[in-house]
């Protein structure tokens, strides 16, 4: 199947995560005007769906993201004529293109973040995008259980031929006790004005065991 269109499907979680931080943020998303970015945005069914209809009725998106795939999926469902539209893009690029530069008057970024193991570059990049002034909201993954999980199985005579390099994928903080503060400090290094930063637990609850095995496969 599409890779894009399977997590469209899948991404159920994501949805309802990110609708709950719309909801504990409100104002802020409303008060995004202008042009916005949405970093890793995948198959745009969040960026359309979720985040949409809660930034200023005049806002426009522009929903971006490194995977071909997801953007031309994206294009083809979640696109909105003048109000959103999708490019691609590698936020962590020490090459931001220079059309894209102060581009922006906010950025968000969902579930995304996590993927790039050079974070310095990549807040170094979304700072770059917005213009002065500009506003990021970002939520992104600090530590998942399924990276504890990996390397126990990688080191099981029953699972090892399955599970190869699975730490290549992990969160850049897995692990670190202090990823809040790190991440500040990233933030405040990027030149950013740091309003709000929290790690927080999150449960992610499968819908059903073959959900849950879905997205671990997804993964490998
Ligand atoms: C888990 S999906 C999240 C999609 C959507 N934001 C959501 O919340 O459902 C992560 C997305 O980040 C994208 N991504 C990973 N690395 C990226 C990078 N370096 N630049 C831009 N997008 C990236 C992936 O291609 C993928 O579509």
């Amino acid at each position: 199947m599409n890779q894009a269109k399977e997590y469209a499907e899948t991404n159920a979680i994501q949805f309802r995560h990110v609708a709950e931080l719309v909801d504990e943020f409100p104002k802020e998303f409303k008060k995004m005007k202008g042009r916005i970015i949405d970093i890793g945005c995948g198959p745009g069914n969040i960026t359309r769906d979720v985040l949409l209809p809660n930034v200023d009725k005049d806002a426009v998106i522009v929903g971006a993201d490194v995977c071909a795939n997801m953007i031309e999926y994206a294009k083809q469902h979640y696109g909105v004529d003048d109000k959103l539209s999708y490019l691609q893009l590698d936020i962590q690029t020490p090459e931001l293109p220079e059309n894209l530069i102060e581009h922006f008057d906010n950025a968000v970024s969902f579930y995304a973040l996590h993927w790039c193991k050079n974070t310095k570059q990549v807040l170094k990049n979304i700072y770059k995008l917005l213009r002065p002034g500009g506003k990021a909201i970002i939520l992104t993954i600090s530590h998942h259980m399924i990276y504890d999980m990996y390397p126990e199985q990688e080191n099981d005579p029953r699972f090892a031929p399955y599970v190869k390099n699975s730490m290549k994928w992990a969160p850049p903080h897995q692990g670190c006790s202090d990823a809040e503060q790190i991440m500040k400090k990233d933030l405040i290094e990027a030149k950013f004005n740091v309003e709000y930063c929290t790690n927080k637990w999150e449960t992610f609850k499968y819908p059903s065991f073959e959900a849950f095995m879905g997205k671990v496969h997804m993964q490998n």
